[in-house]
């Protein structure tokens, strides 16, 4: 008979340190399990599978923590004075917020010079001597850029001078070009990052007429940075699975941008 036979806790020992072992290799295959599921389901699949929501949660929140939280903030919320959008509210300017659109900009990022990113314009600076090399605009007087910022504001349901609202919708449909990126109706085009102008989200500044004087006078130029190649799929998807969910918190509407 061995000693450990003879007392109780080598008993013990004997008869947990097997079962112990086994546990932890049981949740090792579980988890590698879950591991190879996740990275090869269809990304807007998952969400409706709770086991691998949770499994994703807990995984995706450290990566947040580690490669978005600086810029979006710890709780997701952005920071309008630096042009860091919102991650848990339901307006999304690239894609419709679905875990494949959220995926893409975690990989491929915005104006990070990924060629697999979205082909995005750049907001011009119409104060500066040559508003965009590109697009070969003029720049504007101060007195149009505030007409053009009065007639933003008229679209935004405020009331405004409708005279100076009107020579701003000359602006914008006419020398400013801002049509040519923001639609006829400013309610932006998706497809190369042109926000809406006329819904209440800014994605810059805190809805004042100076942050839109200074959008339009300066310029603006979001950067999201890419993380392809220095994250890997299995990283990438859970922390794309966390944002979905950011965003999609029970009694959350689903989209709060006007139709
Ligand atoms: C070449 C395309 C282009 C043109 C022309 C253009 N814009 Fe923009 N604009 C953009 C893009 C792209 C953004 C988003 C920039 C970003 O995400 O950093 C933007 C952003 C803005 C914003 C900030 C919106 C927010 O949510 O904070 C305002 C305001 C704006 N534009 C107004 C105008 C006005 C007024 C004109 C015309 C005088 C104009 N734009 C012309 C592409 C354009
Ligand atoms: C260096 C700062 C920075 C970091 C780090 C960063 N982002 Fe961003 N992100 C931005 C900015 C700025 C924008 C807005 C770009 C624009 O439209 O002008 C943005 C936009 C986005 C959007 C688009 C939101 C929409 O409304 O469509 C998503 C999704 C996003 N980021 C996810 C992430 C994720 C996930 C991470 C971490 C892996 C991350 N970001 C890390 C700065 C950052």
């Amino acid at each position: 008979m061995t000693s450990s036979a003879r007392h109780p806790i080598g008993r013990l020992l004997v008869i947990g340190a097997p079962i112990a072992l086994v546990w932890a290799a049981a949740g090792l295959v579980a988890s590698s399990r879950l591991e190879a599921q996740l990275v090869r389901s269809d990304p807007d699949a998952a969400p409706a599978q709770a086991r691998l929501m949770r499994f994703a949660m807990a995984r995706g929140a450290g990566v947040f923590k580690a490669e978005c939280a600086s810029c979006h903030g710890a709780d997701g919320k952005g920071n309008s004075a630096r042009g860091v959008p919102d991650l848990t509210d339901a307006d999304w300017l690239y894609g419709s917020g679905k875990v494949r659109d959220i995926e893409k900009v975690a990989y491929y990022g915005i104006r990070a010079h990924n060629p697999r990113s979205w082909n995005l314009a750049v907001m011009p600076g119409f104060a500066r001597p040559v508003p965009s090399a590109s697009e070969r605009l003029a720049p504007l007087s101060p007195g149009e850029i505030a007409a053009v910022t009065t007639f933003l504001q008229s679209r935004e349901g405020r009331p405004v001078d409708p005279v100076a609202a009107e020579a701003g919708r000359r602006v914008f449909a006419g020398q400013g070009g801002c049509y040519d990126c923001h639609a006829n109706d400013a309610r932006g085009d998706p497809a190369i990052g042109a926000p809406n102008l006329v819904d209440k989200v800014s994605l810059y500044g805190d809805g004042s007429r100076q942050a839109l004087v200074d959008s339009i006078a300066y310029g603006r130029q979001g950067v999201c940075p890419a993380r392809a190649g220095r994250l890997s799929a299995l990283r990438l998807r859970e922390v794309s699975l966390y944002v979905f969910a950011l965003s999609h918190r029970p009694g959350q509407p689903s989209d709060k941008s006007p139709p």
